[in-house]
């Protein structure tokens, strides 16, 4: 990549970070999420996430990956009203990083969240979170999300735009086990483009660092509750 197409690159996440920020300065008026996110952030100053991932897949994998991304929590706000989530729903994460959105799901929206991730030591930092501010609702299990056990949740996010389609037909075999109430919600794919036993009910346009692309609401098909 030439010099001026990467200045201009990182002058744009740059700046895409910065009116992220600016929009979600009114969540800081929950004291408790302030607290959360101040020391949450102080913690990252010393464990920069998009490293440790890199780290953690090149030892895996003997090659270098660069995997990691974050949803904007704005966004997220977004996905939650657009596809009216209710409240008192189980929340399940696939792949939830160092778990900054599944707190906030938890500090905002009262879910009941289960957060999967690969990576050690983002499970350790986010239980050390969980028992400092004696969260009962956030279950963060390191785990491969292709061999966890999918029961009794109501939801399930999976930001995964680089599974391959492999991949992505193993976790829909897997969502085809559950109940036909469970909801889907995926980012850059519908689950229908891979298989027909799903139906796509909502899309929206959403913003990414790396530029926009789209959520999608999937339920399994027969489901007439929504
Ligand atoms: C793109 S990040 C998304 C983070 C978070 N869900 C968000 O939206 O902010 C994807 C995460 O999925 C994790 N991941 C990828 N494959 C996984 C697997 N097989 N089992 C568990 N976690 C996995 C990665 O380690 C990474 O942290």
């Amino acid at each position: 990549m030439s010099i001026g197409k990467n200045i201009f690159l990182t002058i744009r996440v740059k700046f895409f970070f910065f009116t992220q920020w600016l929009k979600s300065i009114r969540y800081y008026l929950n004291v408790k999420f302030l607290f959360f996110d101040l020391l949450f952030s102080f913690v990252y100053l010393f464990f920069n996430p998009y490293r440790i991932s890199r780290k953690f897949l090149e030892k895996k994998f003997n090659k270098k990956i660069y995997d990691y991304g974050e949803t904007p929590i704005i966004e997220m706000e977004k996905i939650i009203k657009l596809f009216k989530i209710p409240s008192n729903v189980t929340f399940l994460e696939l792949g939830a990083g160092r778990g900054k959105m599944s707190f906030w799901l938890y500090f905002f929206f009262k879910y009941k969240v289960i957060a999967i991730e690969q990576v050690p030591i983002f499970v350790k930092i986010a239980n050390f979170f969980i028992k400092l501010f004696r969260i009962k609702k956030i279950q963060f299990l390191c785990s491969d999300m292709f061999a966890f056990d999918l029961k009794d949740i109501d939801i399930i996010y999976l930001y995964g735009t680089t599974l391959p389609t492999k991949k992505i037909k193993a976790l829909i075999n897997k969502f085809k086990k559950l109940s036909s109430s469970v909801k889907i919600i995926t980012i850059s794919y519908a689950l229908d483009q891979y298989d027909k036993d799903f139906i796509c009910k909502k899309s929206f346009d959403i913003s990414f660092p790396w530029g926009k692309t789209k959520a999608y609401l999937n339920i399994k098909k027969g489901d007439t509750c929504y």
